[in-house]
């Protein structure tokens, strides 16, 4: 096959120049198999492509809107008034149009991205698939830890729709006063199924913690079963995207509604690396300081890597002269819930330690031209500390 790859780069840089989602998803697929047999620099030109019909897809979003027909609501527009809690007349949902939602899907291993681009792709074709009584599925529930990138991806899954997202966070909807819960929850699933648009429920899991409580059954039986009510009725009526950390806290009835499920991981060393990378940009860094960086983030969300990236600008700034390895000290010592303990503790110890822990790490294989000017050393004057370390 490799030998007609010519052809096949031509062919699949012809069907990207009018993007559309299930083109993109089979090039991913090719890509993907591709990469996994080794033949990396055809999988990078691949890559490229897809690279840049992502952008025209995303410039062109209306070309999504017009083979999407399930809408036959209302318009939404930001003169449309909300619902809100009867008691406290705090809205229920926010709305957020196309431009505020993101335009780029966020970094997950390709497996994920795939699936994420098929289901795009069916929903884009939602009107086609009922045309031929072929159910497409409408609902799906996203769930991992937090700060794994899943309410960006529920935004962007919106975006690339082309309809505008009414945004409920549960925890908003609980009321205090009993019975408010169940009728905010109607009324918030009364005013998605009447606009276009795709109903994003975010903290989902709130339920299940109002589940915990002895002295609620009574509410919370409500409350669940006015949920499940809804979202069987909003079925055929448009897109509802749930999102939760907690998902062996929901209830099981509740979890079966959704047609699709989806799990993020924790990124993987790559995916991270990447994810660090974008959120550095404009700067760039080394070969050997990103290393480090790597390896501080081993076990950290997509969250964490943003953190630490904007500890790296905002140090790159202050203080032009801070090695690398002081940047990563503060940020460890300062922001201990998101460097792993075990690192942490590394990274606190002297900076002998330090150094001799990251020469002797397998997985990251450092070499001692690599770490010296991280700690602002020549190679020579490092040879010597690990000599008389000895
Ligand atoms: N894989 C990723 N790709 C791009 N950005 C990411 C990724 N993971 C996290 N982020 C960034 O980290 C921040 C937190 O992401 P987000 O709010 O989507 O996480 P979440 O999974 O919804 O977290 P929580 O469960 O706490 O609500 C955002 O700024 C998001 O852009
Ligand atoms: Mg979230």
């Amino acid at each position: 096959m490799m030998e007609y790859f010519d052809i096949i780069q031509a062919l699949c840089r012809s069907a990207l120049s009018t993007p559309n989602s299930a083109v993109v998803q089979q090039v991913t697929r090719l890509q993907t198999a591709l990469k996994k047999e080794g033949h990396n620099k055809e999988a990078k030109s691949l890559e490229s492509l897809l690279i840049s019909s992502q952008k025209s897809l995303e410039m062109t979003p209306s070309k999504i809107k017009q083979s999407f027909a399930i809408g036959k609501g209302d318009e939404l527009t930001s003169r449309t008034p909300l619902p809100v809690d009867k008691e406290t007349s705090t809205p229920l949902a926010e709305i957020h149009f196309g431009d505020d939602l993101p335009s780029e899907i966020p970094i997950f291993e390709d497996n994920i991205k795939e699936a994420i681009y098929s289901i795009i792709t069916e929903w884009t074709k939602f009107d086609k698939l009922l045309e031929i009584e072929a159910y497409p599925a409408s609902s799906c529930l996203i769930y991992g830890l937090p700060g794994t990138g899943k309410t960006h991806l529920a935004k962007w899954i919106a975006r690339q729709i082309g309809l505008p997202v009414v945004l409920a966070r549960l925890e908003g909807l609980m009321s205090s006063f009993l019975g408010t819960t169940a009728k905010n929850i109607g009324n918030l699933f009364a005013f998605a199924d009447r606009y276009n648009c795709v109903l994003l429920l975010d903290e989902f899991d709130a339920i299940a913690k109002l589940r915990n409580d002895p002295q609620e059954v009574g509410e919370v039986k409500r409350v669940v079963n006015t949920l499940l009510q809804c979202l069987d009725s909003r079925k055929d009526r448009g897109f509802t995207i749930g999102v939760t950390n907690h998902e062996t806290l929901l209830d099981p009835a509740i979890w079966r509604r959704f047609d699709i499920q989806i799990e993020i991981p924790k990124p993987s060393l790559t995916v991270s690396i990447s994810l660090l990378r974008k959120f550095l940009r404009p700067l760039e860094f080394a070969d050997n300081e990103m290393k480090l960086f790597a390896w501080c983030l081993e076990d950290s969300t997509g969250a964490d890597v943003e953190m630490l990236a904007k500890w790296i600008k905002r140090a790159s700034v202050v203080d032009k002269d801070m090695t690398i390895s002081l940047i990563v000290k503060q940020f460890a010592l300062l922001n201990s819930g998101r460097v792993n303990e075990k690192k942490r503790n590394i990274i606190l110890n002297s900076d002998e330690e330090f150094i001799n822990a990251l020469i002797e790490d397998d997985k990251y294989s450092f070499k001692q031209v690599d770490i010296a000017p991280l700690f602002g050393m020549t190679t020579s004057s490092l040879s010597k500390l690990k000599s008389k370390m000895k």
